[in-house]
């Protein structure tokens, strides 16, 4: 598989797919990939003709205080899940990895900030984040002119400010989000629960356990916010060593908390586990 390096090599080889006929998904990660990375992968081999998997670790989302400096960089063994993950199709797959300096050519100020909803949820605790986001996610549609991009579950709130991003920039790529990938204790796969002691892990489990909380009483006819984030809430009181950042209720498309759910709400939740921020949610139906 081959690996590219820069914008134009990028912008070429989907051009070139495209005069073949071929349709292209992209699927933007920061590498550190794992099972819910390679069902994103999966998904875009599943629906278009041909994959780039895109591997940066993007400056701009993380905040000085953050763990720009020790998020895992895996690339080998990344390439290697790629590899795998697209073992069954045919095609000219690529990686797309950058150098930073190739998205954020020397003395670049272009950035891309969705107001309002970017300060929500994360956005609220982790400033500018979302500012970052945005920014690399245009700037890899704008040279990757996919038809698709693949986005996980996990990150909703992320995902509402892309939906917007590109609905606001009228970009012709359709964004595709997947289901979050567990362990089969529950806890939802992301690259940083690498920095998890054993310890903290086992603590990690009350944010699935308070997401379930809430779906089980939503389920139940439970419709109003206060009831169901109390719910959550208490699956956080026995473990006092948690931090918790927040505990939502919210519109999916605009991030404003709601009074009452209904089918499509996002329940979302954030805890500090440790030094190690956490997120998990659900779409209650
Ligand atoms: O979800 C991620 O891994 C990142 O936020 C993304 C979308 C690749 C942008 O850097």
């Amino acid at each position: 598989m081959e690996i590219l390096h820069t914008v134009a090599e990028l912008r070429h080889w989907s051009r070139q797919q495209r005069t073949t006929g071929q349709t292209i998904g992209l699927v933007p990660t920061m590498g550190a990939l794992h099972a819910g990375h390679a069902s994103l992968i999966r998904a875009a081999a599943a629906s278009c003709g041909r994959v780039a998997v895109s591997i940066f670790v993007n400056p701009t989302q993380f905040a000085p205080n953050e763990d720009y400096a020790r998020y895992p960089r895996t690339f080998e063994a990344d390439c290697a899940l790629v590899q795998a993950a697209l073992a069954q199709t045919k095609g000219a797959n690529v990686v797309f990895a950058p150098s930073v300096e190739e998205l954020y050519p020397a003395g670049a100020s272009t950035f891309v900030e969705v107001e309002g909803i970017g300060d929500r949820l994360d956005g609220a605790s982790r400033p500018r984040h979302f500012r970052g986001v945005a920014t690399v996610v245009a700037k890899l549609l704008i040279a990757a002119e996919p038809d698709r991009a693949f986005f996980g579950q996990k990150d909703a709130a992320q995902v509402a400010i892309i939906r917007r991003m590109v609905s606001d920039l009228r970009l012709a790529t359709e964004i595709v989000v997947c289901p979050i990938v567990r362990d089969a204790d529950g806890l939802a796969l992301s690259s940083r629960n690498v920095y998890l002691s054993s310890d903290e892990r086992a603590q990690a489990l009350v944010l699935s356990r308070a997401i379930r909380q809430a779906e089980s009483l939503a389920a139940s006819g439970e419709r109003r916010a206060n009831a169901l984030i109390e719910a959550a809430r208490e699956a956080f009181a026995s473990f006092q060593e948690l931090r918790v950042d927040y505990i939502e209720l919210v519109d999916w498309a605009t991030l404003e908390p709601v009074e009452n759910a209904v089918s499509g709400s996002l329940f979302a939740v954030a805890a500090w586990v440790g030094t190690t921020r956490l997120i998990d949610n659900t779409i209650l139906r």
